[in-house]
């Protein structure tokens, strides 16, 4: 089976074609057009700016990820300029999209309202156009299902391993979940403020770095070998699952204030945040596929791209969970993209008619 998976959830405009093949999730193409470089001048991302690039990009990206996906060299974009599409390419894509494409997954939340909008009524206007079967998607699982997807780059996972621990930590969300089985999972704990990355690029903002800031925090902390001084993790003893980031941004700001910052400091502060961070992820997580007696752990969203968190958390997970295993996407998995969303829908296949696909920026785990 092979699925067009649209994500528009925040920033980023994605599209991608994904295949079934046997136990494999196989990723033939995986466009995304960002507008970071404009949300790096604001510092943060301005809703309405997102929502006007992804109405340009929307269809470019959709047109691209299909003429890609049916070539034989998947890795060459068409044209390499993703925001102009010819004619040509338009009549090839609409070929593709009806002969080639058995369904269509499209993120319905959680997100921002204007940019969920823009996916959803793209993917459905595809689906009754073309008379395929559409499955709304809940980018938070997403998230964790990316690790499912099969890479030349690492091995691939098998789909039925549940029992597991999955932990998202995005710009958006901090959530630490027992997933059961395909669609049936307990929600643990999240954050009772600020996410992870969301706490990474509010500090990344007060020391001036690049946004989003948690690939530079992730540089500047790996060259700091025997730090001088140390952040709070915040809830680290507390004995539920919750987590809460605001306070570090709090902490970091008043140490800005009084001392001199220079690169090295820079580093310094940098490395205190992201450990402060990583501490109480894996505290938690180890706590919890303890209490559940779970030996595989699943991270997913942007922060999981951080080296340091999958390294030490699989070291904590050797150490005190009887050699569990801890994995996280491959790193252009990790970050927003669509190929999550069609690798969810492909493994939890539910179609819906397209009048109700309904966007819901709330969306949650219910
Ligand atoms: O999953 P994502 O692309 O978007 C959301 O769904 O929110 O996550 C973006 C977040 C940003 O906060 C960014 O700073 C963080 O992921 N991030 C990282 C790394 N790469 C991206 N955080 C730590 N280390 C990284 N290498
Ligand atoms: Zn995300």
């Amino acid at each position: 089976m092979k699925i067009l998976a649209i994500e528009t959830s925040c920033d980023e405009t994605g599209a991608s074609v994904v295949e079934k093949d046997g136990n494999k999730i196989k990723v033939l193409s995986n466009v995304v057009a960002t507008s970071l470089s404009l949300h790096a001048k604001t510092g943060g991302i301005i809703p309405e700016n997102a929502a006007r690039m992804q109405t340009e990009y929307i269809i470019p990206v959709i047109t691209k990820a299909l003429i890609q996906a049916a070539s034989s060299d998947n890795n060459s974009l068409p044209n390499n300029n993703i925001k102009s599409v010819t004619k040509e390419e338009l009549e090839q894509a609409n070929i593709i999209l009806k002969e080639d494409i058995d369904a269509i997954a499209v993120t319905h939340g959680p997100g921002l309202i204007g940019s969920l909008l823009i996916g959803a009524e793209t993917a459905k206007t595809l689906s009754f156009t073309f008379n395929k079967p559409i499955v709304p998607v809940n980018h938070l699982l997403a998230h964790i299902f990316a690790n499912f997807i099969s890479s030349s780059k690492r091995y691939t996972l098998n789909a039925n391993i549940f029992p597991f621990i999955g932990l998202i930590v995005s710009g958006g969300h901090t959530d630490l979940l027992l997933f059961e089985n395909h669609g049936s999972f307990k929600w643990l704990g999240g954050t009772r403020d600020d996410a992870a990355g969301e706490a990474l690029d509010k500090i990344g903002r007060v020391l001036n770095l690049s946004y989003p800031a948690g690939p530079e925090i992730e540089v500047r902390a790996s060259k700091i070998s025997k730090p001088s001084f140390s952040f709070t993790s915040p809830l680290i003893n507390s004995d539920d699952f919750d987590f809460s980031f605001s306070g570090l941004k709090a902490e970091t700001s008043r140490f800005v204030q009084k001392n001199k910052i220079n690169e090295k400091m820079k580093n310094e502060i940098c490395f205190a945040t992201q450990k402060a961070i990583i501490d109480v992820l894996i505290k938690k997580t180890i706590r919890a596929a303890k209490l559940y007696n779970v030996k595989t752990i699943l991270l997913g969203g942007g922060v999981s791209a951080n080296q340091s968190l999958l390294e030490q958390m699989g070291l904590n997970a050797k150490r005190y969970l009887l050699n569990a295993k801890v994995f996280s996407p491959e790193k252009i998995y990790c970050t927003d993209n669509a190929a999550m969303i069609g690798a969810y829908a492909l493994l939890d296949y539910k179609p819906v008619p397209w009048q109700k696909i309904e966007t819901n920026p709330g969306l949650y785990f219910d």
